[in-house]
């Protein structure tokens, strides 16, 4: 076997064995008890492909010795020094847009391959072999796929970090102008098509570049979890189109697990909150009839002490946690554990009831929660719960807001109407620990901190869970 077959075949294998841990690796994440093992899967396949993708340029015989090693490791040494200073300053409040941020350059990188790719095309044009309609059409699709993904998540960074609004962008006729964006990209597509020129690459881009900005900034707070993990699929999708374009199948297939499994993700999210998944990517199609309620007079609220509650918890038989993003944002995840522990050894039923959009990211409580050592099996999801709260003592609101509104249930013209929550007014006593009677994410008003048998526990989530440990 000459030398060149035989490395080929090794770079297949390794291919190969790269996708299959992949695989393995979106299997363990399906799961708490099996996440850090998928997590290691993914690592590990992810270093097998980066030595075998190093290794196909070292063949590449385009390019001199030190160039090549100046090429791929200059790059990967500056690129991998951002990453891990990045990764290890980044709060665990942060995630969500550094995500968000990290799509961004996957669409960035699907644009730059695609031009890229076309300069060659119009290389081999040149030279008379003519412009491969198949090969234009893969640029074309590669480049508009990650421009939207590009501007898309920029504006998602932007929301998810607070810098902008979070309400939804309402431009008249702003599904009118989706369609026609779509449209004039589909006739670019022919005419870039028929003649492989750089105007119709070069508008497309552009009208791309506003299609994915308009689109994720005309969804609103409370549907944003379905935006982050739409552009997660979107960024698999950009990375497939780079795989097509650059002749990778290890590319095409990682990109179409993310692109399809981010997909699920979305419907799955969609599903939780009763979107529609068609309208949501569709930029909120329908919210325009639904007015928010900020204005209405619930009446008073009522206050508590930390050591109130804790009197409260000594008398409770089964207690519920509902942790949000306020959690998150405390870092109360510790204490929160170290309470759990100490009434389970008091003989209190402790569980916890997890809704699917807590905080900022797919599955961001139930990780906060394992961090702290929390077991497991006391950890329910939404669905598993909620019929259980009529017969529950106390539960501890910890930095929850949306996800407890009663308002998703009960008022049609709410912006979260609609959206199964968790249903914690149903309890006999409701204790709510956040720092003041602001809205949640969605920006709107909460009527459970009315209720008469809810009370506000204010201050910082971590500071008042540690003075109810102290009281108990
Ligand atoms: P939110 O509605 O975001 O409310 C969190 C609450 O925590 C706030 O009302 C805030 O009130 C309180 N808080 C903040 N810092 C605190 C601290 N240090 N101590 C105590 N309380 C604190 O939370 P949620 O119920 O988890 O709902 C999540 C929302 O985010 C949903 O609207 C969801 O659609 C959206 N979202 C979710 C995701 C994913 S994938 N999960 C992604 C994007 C958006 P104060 O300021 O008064 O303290």
């Amino acid at each position: 076997m000459s030398a060149p077959v035989m490395s080929s075949g090794i770079v297949a294998v390794a291919y190969i064995v790269a996708a299959l841990l992949f695989v393995l690796s979106l299997a363990g994440l399906s799961k708490h008890e099996t996440a850090k093992t998928g997590n290691t899967y993914g690592m590990v396949g992810m270093a097998v492909a980066l030595v075998a993708t190093i290794w196909v340029v070292f063949q590449n015989p385009g390019y001199a010795p030190g160039w090549q090693a100046a090429l791929v490791f200059l790059p990967m040494i500056v690129g991998g020094a951002i990453g891990v200073w990045r990764a290890l300053r980044v709060e665990m409040t942060g995630m969500p847009q550094l995500i968000a941020m990290l799509h961004s350059f996957v669409g960035l990188a699907a644009v730059l391959v695609g031009y890229n790719t076309w300069l060659l095309a119009e290389n081999l044009a040149a030279a008379g072999t003519g412009h491969d309609a198949v090969h234009l059409t893969e640029v074309f699709l590669g480049v508009f796929i990650g421009a939207v993904t590009l501007t898309g998540s920029i504006v998602a960074y932007l929301k998810l970090s607070a810098r902008i609004p979070s309400k939804p962008l309402m431009l008249p006729a702003r599904h009118v102008m989706n369609l026609f964006a779509l449209l004039v990209s589909a006739g670019l597509l022919v005419w870039f098509v028929l003649t492989g020129g750089a105007v119709p690459l070069l508008l497309m881009t552009a009208v791309a570049l506003a299609f994915g900005w308009h689109l994720v900034a005309s969804i609103g707070g409370g549907d944003m979890p379905v935006v982050v993990s739409m552009l997660n699929s979107y960024s698999g999708w950009a990375a497939a189109a780079a795989g097509f374009m650059l002749g990778n199948d290890l590319l095409i297939v990682t990109g179409a697990l993310v692109g399809s499994s981010g997909a699920y993700l979305s419907y799955i999210m969609c599903q939780a909150m009763n979107r529609s998944f068609v309208s949501v990517i569709a930029g909120g199609f329908g919210s325009g009839a639904i007015a928010a309620s900020d204005d209405t007079d619930y009446g008073e609220h009522r206050e508590t002490t930390a050591v109130d509650v804790a009197d409260l918890l000594k008398d409770a038989g089964t207690v519920v946690i509902t942790p949000g993003y306020g959690m998150a944002v405390a870092q109360a995840q510790y204490p929160v554990a170290d309470l759990t522990h100490k009434l389970r050894e008091r003989g209190i039923e402790v569980r916890f009831g997890i809704h699917p959009v807590a905080g900022r990211l797919p599955g961001h409580m139930n990780v906060l929660l394992a961090e702290a050592k929390v077991p497991y099996d006391i950890v329910l999801e939404m669905d598993e719960i909620n019929e259980d709260f009529p017969s529950t003592d106390v539960v501890l609101v910890i930095g929850a807001n949306d996800t407890v509104n009663p308002a998703a249930a009960e008022d049609p013209t709410s912006p979260i109407a609609g959206m199964p929550v968790l249903e914690v007014w149903n309890a006999k006593d409701v204790i709510v620990f956040k720092r003041s009677m602001a809205a949640g994410y969605a920006g709107v008003q909460n009527p459970l901190f009315f209720r008469d048998n809810s009370s506000m526990l204010f201050g910082d989530a971590k500071e008042r869970v540690e003075d109810i440990i102290k009281a108990l």
